[in-house]
């Protein structure tokens, strides 16, 4: 069985204050989830203080691929392994330049400019530097509306595994995020999201289907956690707004106890 995984992804919120206290709280409120894995993907400036101050799971919100040199503003997977992280979330549809709901002027989307060749580099550093890489993927509202869900992941998952042997593979996480899902209230609907981490899998190479865990994200909250978390290609989600509360993760997780 593939233990489930949940993972708060905080984006650009809080201070460094409220990022403590946040996991000190959630610390207090997570009882008896021995059987589900969790943590926290906190804004790179709070990262390593948390992970020496707290006995939690933590992860980056992004990496990047090579191992030092002239590249201004990224950070290493030695870094992230030196500092004790864990995972790092790689590809994020917020990082493709392609919005839930848009917060910035659409002339600035080029910044944003993930890649399914950086996702593939940025992979390929983290299996190599034994950082817990989680994969994002997922379709635009557009995308669904013209019957191309299926094959705009594919592709996605196609980039993101070029090149790389199976054997490697072993601790992939893959998180499936409609774009339209992510911060809008909208979430997906548990069978449809089921249906297409299902997909997801049938697009891995044989010796991995059966073991590579699959997120759901996109609204993710107390009340739709449980639902989404017994579907049986569903293992856990990639959880941002309703993570920033130490409550409100805590019963996200919870529910992903069986
Ligand atoms: P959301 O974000 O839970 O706020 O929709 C999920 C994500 O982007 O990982």
């Amino acid at each position: 069985m593939r233990t489930k995984i949940i993972i708060g992804n905080w984006k650009m919120n809080k201070t460094r204050q409220e990022a403590l206290d946040t996991a000190r709280q959630f610390e207090t409120l997570v009882t008896g989830a021995e059987s589900v894995e969790f943590g926290f993907c906190p804004p790179f400036v709070y990262l390593s203080e948390l992970c020496s101050e707290s006995n939690l799971n933590f992860g980056s919100q992004d990496v990047f691929w090579a191992a030092s040199g002239a590249f201004t503003g990224y950070t290493s997977v030695g870094m992230l392994k030196d500092i004790g992280a864990k995972y790092a979330i790689i590809g994020h549809s917020e990082r493709r330049g392609r919005f839930g709901k848009l917060e910035v002027p659409e002339s600035t989307i080029g910044s944003f400019a993930e890649t399914d060749e950086t996702v593939n580099l940025k992979l390929k550093a983290c299996l190599a530097g034994g950082i817990v890489p989680i994969v994002c993927c997922g379709e635009t509202l557009a995308e669904r509306e013209a019957g191309n869900t299926d094959s705009v992941i594919a592709t996605q998952i196609k980039g993101a595994l070029d090149g790389i042997a199976e054997s490697d593979l072993t601790s992939l996480v893959i998180a499936y995020e409609p774009v339209w899902a992510i911060g809008t209230g909208k979430v997906c609907d548990s069978t449809e999201a089921n249906r297409v981490c299902a997909m997801i899998r049938s697009c891995l190479p044989a010796s991995i289907q059966q073991t590579t865990r699959i997120q759901y994200g996109g609204s993710v909250n107390p009340g739709n956690a449980k639902e989404l978390f017994s579907q049986s290609d569903i293992d856990g989600g990639l959880v941002g707004g309703a993570s920033l509360r130490a409550e409100d993760f805590a019963q996200v997780v919870m529910a992903a106890i069986c």
